[in-house]
């Protein structure tokens, strides 16, 4: 095997994508909770994009057992400090929803959602002793280290040991 799967490609730039919607819709809905005007609608397309991502995790880690991964491309300590960014990078893409699903439940967030009353919604400082938005935020922080640590790798193999390891993350024609 020399190239993932192409569902496991296809995943893995979806998930890039629907990261960088996830993260300026959140974004947007926190200044919008810091001005005490944030709206269901805004928890709604955060959530479900966040979910989204969450689903789309399971799913890899399920086609990755079932399709197998293409053989490390070397032996180094820095092809094992890659590897392990990888594992790093799948426990945050699961934790990361579940903390968001879990600010929402424990915080005044779900009551809104559930009766459909904008006006219960958090306002500004209204996350301050929920645990969960903490961890949260603090796992979004530890994800953005993580994916420019992991991109800096794919350059380095890119641009300067030139090897194609790319290739194995990219669609191919059959
Ligand atoms: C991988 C998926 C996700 C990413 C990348 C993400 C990212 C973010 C970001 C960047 C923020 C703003 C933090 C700040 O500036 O203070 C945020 C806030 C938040 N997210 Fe997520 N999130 C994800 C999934 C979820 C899910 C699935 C839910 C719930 C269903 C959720 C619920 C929340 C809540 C309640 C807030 C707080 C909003 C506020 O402070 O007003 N997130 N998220
Ligand atoms: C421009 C951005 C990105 C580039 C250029 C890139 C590139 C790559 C490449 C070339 C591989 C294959 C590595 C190998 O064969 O050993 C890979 C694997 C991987 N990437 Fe990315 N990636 C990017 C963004 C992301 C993001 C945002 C995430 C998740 C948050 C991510 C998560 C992963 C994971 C978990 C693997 C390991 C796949 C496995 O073995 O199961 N990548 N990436």
């Amino acid at each position: 095997m020399t190239h993932y799967s192409n569902r496991m490609i296809f995943i893995h730039w979806l998930t890039l994508a629907l990261l960088v919607a996830a993260w300026f819709f959140g974004h947007e809905l926190a200044e919008a909770t810091d001005e005490s005007h944030a709206s269901l609608a805004g928890y709604i397309v955060h959530g479900l994009l966040g979910a989204a991502v969450l689903l789309l995790t399971v799913a890899r880690l399920f086609f990755r057992r079932k399709d197998g991964t293409p053989a490390a491309i070397g032996n180094t300590a820095m092809d094992k400090f890659a590897k392990g960014v990888h594992h790093m990078l799948y426990t945050v893409l699961f934790l990361l929803p579940v903390s968001g699903v879990v600010t929402v439940i424990s915080s005044d967030a779900g009551h809104a959602l559930l009766s459909g009353d904008a006006s219960l919604l958090p306002k500004d400082g209204g996350y301050e002793h929920v645990f969960s938005h903490e961890v949260h935020e603090t796992l979004f922080t530890i994800l953005l280290v993580l994916v420019l640590v992991h991109v800096m790798g794919a350059l380095k193999h890119q641009f300067i040991a030139k090897d194609g390891l790319m290739e194995r993350m990219l669609p191919r024609r059959k």
